[in-house]
């Protein structure tokens, strides 16, 4: 067996002079670094999980319907993808609630670096139109169907007890163009908002988005 001297290899003997792993300039700034990103202010886990829950409602509220476009008229897909549509647009109402409260209950934390004021008020009129839009939206969609004579159906053959009433065709025409609409307008909104989201962290690298995650 080949004992080895610690000074008699020079490349030994500079690793046994350099100072404890701790006491190093590099390591401390990896501590404070970690230690900064975990008091990182961030929103609130309920605050969080609503939000991305709700993303993917609104999103599958939208790629239901889109889908439903390419299926031919009276198969039971384009029925059964209607539904789908109708139970992720009602995910998005429920969600709603647990999240204004947690929002109210817990706040925003800041932005690092301070973004420029017009830019926060910008964001600040988006996420209240966001917000008024996953109100409304669903809730205008609910009175076209019930308008309509239709119904959201679940399985085991449930269905959503009719709020209005007698259907009123010409009515449920009129709302569907505002429920169309409105979808239409809000996939400039929810595109300027994510567009936002990411001009944030690659272009003016703030922590906007890590707040987020
Ligand atoms: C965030 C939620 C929702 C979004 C983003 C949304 C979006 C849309 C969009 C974009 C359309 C038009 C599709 C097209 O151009 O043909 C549509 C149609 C429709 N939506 Fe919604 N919707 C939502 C929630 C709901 C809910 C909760 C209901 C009812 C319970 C509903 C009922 C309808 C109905 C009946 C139509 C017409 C469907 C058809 O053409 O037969 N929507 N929705
Ligand atoms: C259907 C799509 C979406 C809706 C309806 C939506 C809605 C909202 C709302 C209402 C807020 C305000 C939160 C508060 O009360 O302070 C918010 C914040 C935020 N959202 Fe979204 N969001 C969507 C998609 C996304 C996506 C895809 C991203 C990322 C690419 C994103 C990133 C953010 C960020 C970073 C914030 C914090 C902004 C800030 O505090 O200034 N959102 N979102």
């Amino acid at each position: 067996m080949i004992a080895v001297k610690a000074g008699a290899d020079p490349a030994l003997s500079a690793d046994a002079a350099r100072p404890p792993r701790a006491a190093r300039p590099e390591a401390k700034e990896h501590r404070m670094a970690t230690l900064a990103a975990a008091a990182r202010p961030r929103y609130a886990v309920p605050v969080r999980w609503l939000h991305w829950l709700g993303f993917i409602l609104v999103a599958l509220a939208y790629l239901f319907i889109e889908l439903k476009g390419y299926v031919p008229k009276g198969t039971p897909l384009r029925e059964a993808l209607k539904q789908y549509h109708f139970w992720a647009g009602l995910g998005v109402l429920l969600l709603l609630l647990p999240r204004v409260w947690a929002r109210a209950r817990h706040g925003t934390p800041p932005i690092t670096p301070t973004p420029a004021g017009w830019m926060e008020l910008l964001g600040r009129l988006t996420h209240l139109a966001l917000y008024l839009f996953l109100l409304v939206q669903p809730l205008l969609g609910l009175v076209v169907l019930q308008l309509d004579g239709g119904s959201v159906n679940f399985p085991g053959g449930l269905a959503l007890p009719s709020f209005l009433a007698a259907p009123n065709h010409e009515l449920a025409h009129d709302f569907e163009e505002i429920h169309e609409t409105l979808g239409e307008i809000f996939y400039w909104v929810i595109g300027l908002h994510i567009a936002a989201a990411l001009w944030h962290h690659f272009v003016s690298r703030d922590d906007t988005l890590k707040r987020m995650l």
